[in-house]
């Protein structure tokens, strides 16, 4: 069924694990995502930020894609659909309005005050619908939907006003993550990530999954990071194959021949993801 984060979110921090948050680009990365989850019998997030909505034909389209392939495939784990960095409280809204069952409102590049400000109107907002709210303190660095930023390292005491002036649902606080693929290895905030977690009562999500090495990841998992987001690692996944089909064979030109094998590579990537983030078997 197609729910909020809030539970699936709750049960990952008291046992242990985390759920993936995977990005949707297009119709194979619904089928990929939806049939990893329900064969591992994994809750799962689908990711889908404002440029990816705007691809993919707009929220609602995107909200319609998901709903038909889960009544067509009988899904049975629970689902989320979830606005990736939201930029805008109106963003927000047009996204609960179209069915989105969670939103992240990041006001991550604006001063706390306003930072708090937004994400407190979204909250209000998303919980009159049942819908799930993330926020973020501090920025991840790299790139994402062309918007480029450096790495600044959540302050602690901005996560607490946050969290306790809005009513936020889970927490992004940013420790060294970056977009896209690192150079060299990541260098995460672990001792910043225990503070916070000790100070605010809610999980936390792992912005950047792509290239954490599974130390890591257990480690953030172990701090209540109950959330990891992953893209990059999809897109490489299914870029690699079709470079290989496109390469070996000059003269293809049906999609669906490349774009089936690596559908095949998502679904993959993604099952495995599960598996590391200890998901698998948890719906
Ligand atoms: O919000 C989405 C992500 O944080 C994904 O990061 O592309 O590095 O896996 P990634
Ligand atoms: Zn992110």
């Amino acid at each position: 069924p197609l729910v909020s984060m809030k539970e699936m979110l709750e049960k990952g921090k008291e046992n242990g694990y985390a759920i993936g948050q995977f990005n949707l680009n297009n119709l194979e990365y619904v089928q990929a995502i939806l049939q990893a989850a329900e064969e591992e019998k994994s809750p799962v997030i689908l990711g889908v930020s404002e440029g990816a909505g705007k691809y993919m034909g707009g929220f609602k389209v995107v909200v319609a894609m998901v709903k038909s392939l889960m009544e067509e495939y009988g899904t049975t784990v629970p689902v989320a659909i979830h606005l990736d960095h939201g930029s805008s409280f109106e963003k927000c809204a047009e996204a609960i309005h179209a069915g989105f069952t969670s939103v992240m409102i990041d006001g991550s590049h604006h001063p706390i005050e306003q930072n708090i400000e937004m994400t407190k109107k979204v909250v209000e907002l998303a919980h009159i619908h049942g819908v799930s709210v993330e926020a973020e303190v501090g920025t991840v660095g790299g790139e994402e939907d062309g918007v480029i930023g450096g790495i600044n390292y959540a302050d602690l005491e901005e996560c607490k006003q946050l969290v306790s002036q809005s009513g936020v649902d889970c927490l992004a606080p940013a420790l060294g993550s970056v977009h896209g693929e690192y150079q060299g290895e990541p260098n995460l905030g672990f001792k910043e990530m225990e503070e916070i977690l000790n100070a605010v009562n809610v999980p936390l999500v792992l912005h950047g999954g792509t290239g954490i090495p599974t130390k890591d990841i257990q480690k953030a998992i172990s701090l209540g990071t109950a959330k990891i987001n992953v893209n990059t690692e999809n897109q490489l996944a299914q870029a690699k194959v079709v470079r290989e089909v496109l390469n070996e064979k000059p003269n293809l030109y049906d999609p669906r021949k490349y774009l089936g094998p690596s559908r095949d590579a998502i679904k993959e990537t993604v099952k495995g993801k599960m598996r590391e983030f200890g998901s698998s078997n948890q719906a």
